[in-house]
């Protein structure tokens, strides 16, 4: 880390020490580090598949073969891969906090399998199946039992016995899950501090968040290796990938806390 991270770490650090409620916002980067690819980076899922082929409802009903075929790999991805020390170093912050929402755009279940509790999914979990036509969303263990699209047909859904079953992401063009983005955007305005880690805080809504908050009073950092558009609005910019900065911004704060 450089001399310059090293200090706005412990900047970080002591502005958690003066704030009781703290809302952290994720994206694909805090991933990275355990092999999960991002979208926009120059490796990115974006710059080798086509989101309109992928990931939006008429692709679904246009091919839902191709579409369940991509989320099968991505499946197969996420099985094989584990928390970093960034979701760890998060899942640790929130222990040391009465009052910590996790926002996440992340669908691969890392933070829950970090040890995270209060995680807000904005965009849906890739573990999870959903009706396309009833809208039932089955839990994780639900969908382990149903028939996966990896075994041959089309999944239909048990409850309806007829829709298509998809998975519980959330495509483009369509709404986020209501009472997830309402509560996020509560915690958001709440917060004393804001932190955005590893977003390009492009797609809307969930990049209105860090922007909401600043303006109602948090203090606003942000945590990612490169500058985003959000950066000229922060307070301090760690630029540095998570798994190595939130490692130690946990371990400074736990040291003026004296654990
Ligand atoms: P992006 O791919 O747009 O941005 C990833 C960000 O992570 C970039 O700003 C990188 O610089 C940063 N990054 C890369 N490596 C990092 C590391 N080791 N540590 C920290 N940051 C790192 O991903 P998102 O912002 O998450 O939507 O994209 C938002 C949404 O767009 C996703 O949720 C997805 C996509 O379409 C759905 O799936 C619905």
């Amino acid at each position: 880390m450089t001399s310059q991270s090293s200090a706005q770490v412990n900047t970080l650090a002591e502005s958690l020490a003066q704030s009781k409620r703290v809302c952290v916002l994720t994206g694909a980067g805090v991933s990275k580090e355990s092999g999960v690819p991002t979208f926009r980076d120059k490796d990115g899922l974006w710059n080798k598949f086509r989101p309109e082929e992928l990931a939006n409802v008429e692709a679904f009903i246009r091919n839902p073969k191709l579409v369940w075929e991509w989320y099968c790999w991505r499946r197969e991805l996420m099985a094989g891969v584990e928390p970093n020390p960034g979701h760890y170093a998060l899942a640790e912050l929130e222990t040391l906090f009465d009052d910590f929402a996790l926002v996440t755009q992340n669908v691969d279940n890392m933070h829950q399998n970090a040890g995270s509790k209060n995680v807000i999914e904005l965009h849906g979990n890739i573990l999870r199946n959903k009706c396309h036509d009833c809208g039932y969303i089955f839990s994780e263990e639900e969908s382990k039992q149903i028939v996966d699209f990896a075994e041959g047909e089309l999944p239909r859904c048990p409850k309806c016995k007829d829709g298509l079953l998809r998975p519980d992401i959330v495509w483009f063009g369509e709404m986020l899950p209501e009472d997830a983005i309402d509560f996020a955007w509560k915690k958001a305005m709440e917060a004393d501090i804001f932190i955005s880690i590893g977003t390009s805080a492009v797609v809307y809504p969930a990049a209105m968040l860090p922007q909401q908050a600043k303006s109602a009073g948090a203090f606003l950092v942000e945590i990612n290796p490169k500058r985003t558009e959000l950066s000229p609005l922060a307070d301090i910019v760690i630029e540095e990938p998570s798994g190595v900065a939130l490692p130690e911004v946990t371990r400074q704060f736990k040291i003026i806390l004296g654990k």
